[in-house]
């Protein structure tokens, strides 16, 4: 265990950063999923939530990937929040994004989403894409602050008159240093 995590549950102080800082993202296990379904009845209306089943799938399913931000909260496990990814050829879809009420605000979603942007850099992808509330302006202005860009209104996308705007982030990758690296020079 690191010093600090440590030094936190002997001193019993629990700011919200230091409450942060224990949550570590990692791959869902199969154990996860009953907090996953939880995260997804918290965060989404009835209408718009992954189903146990769906998840199930998500959680075995070999071109998606399901993540959590996780950690022992006040001595017991907890996760904090879930992402699922669709894995296509070319791009990442960020499926579903959600963090639970009271850990909202502290960079949890952040790190989630940094998590999905690190995965498309590290498997070739160009591209990583969402769809998001068109009326949700504070949602659409945070992706933005990850670089992602409005590229096309989805007409009635959760229900009729109720758009959603979907959204790219562009993978770029570092240029090379040094000019050529194959062939003669
Ligand atoms: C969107 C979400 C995952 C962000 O998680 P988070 O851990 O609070 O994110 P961070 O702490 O990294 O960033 C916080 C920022 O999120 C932004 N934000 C995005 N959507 C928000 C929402 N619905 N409510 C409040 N803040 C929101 C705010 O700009 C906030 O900035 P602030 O801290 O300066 O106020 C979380 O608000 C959530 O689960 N919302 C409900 C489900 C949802 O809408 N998911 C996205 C589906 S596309």
């Amino acid at each position: 265990m690191a010093q600090g995590v440590k030094r936190w549950y002997l001193s019993g102080l629990q700011t919200d950063e230091r409450r942060m800082s224990i949550l570590t993202i990692r791959s869902a296990k199969p154990a996860d999923l009953a907090a996953i379904e939880e995260i997804e009845k918290r965060c989404f209306s009835a209408m718009r939530r992954s189903s146990h089943r769906a998840l199930k799938h998500s959680l075995k399913s070999p071109t998606q990937s399901v993540w959590v931000a996780s950690g022992r909260i006040d001595g017991k496990p907890q996760v904090a929040g879930a992402m699922v990814l669709h894995h296509h050829r070319l791009s990442i879809r960020i499926y579903s994004l959600a963090v639970l009420p009271t850990f909202r605000g502290s960079g949890v979603g952040r790190r989630l989403v940094n998590r999905a942007i690190k995965l498309a850099h590290k498997t070739d992808r160009t591209s990583i894409t969402l769809e998001a509330d068109r009326r949700n302006k504070v949602l659409t202005g945070w992706y933005e602050t990850f670089g992602f860009q409005t590229y096309r209104v989805l007409k009635d996308y959760y229900s009729p008159g109720r758009h959603a705007v979907r959204m790219m982030r562009l993978i770029v990758k570092p240029a090379l240093k040094g000019g050529r690296v194959c062939g003669r020079s």
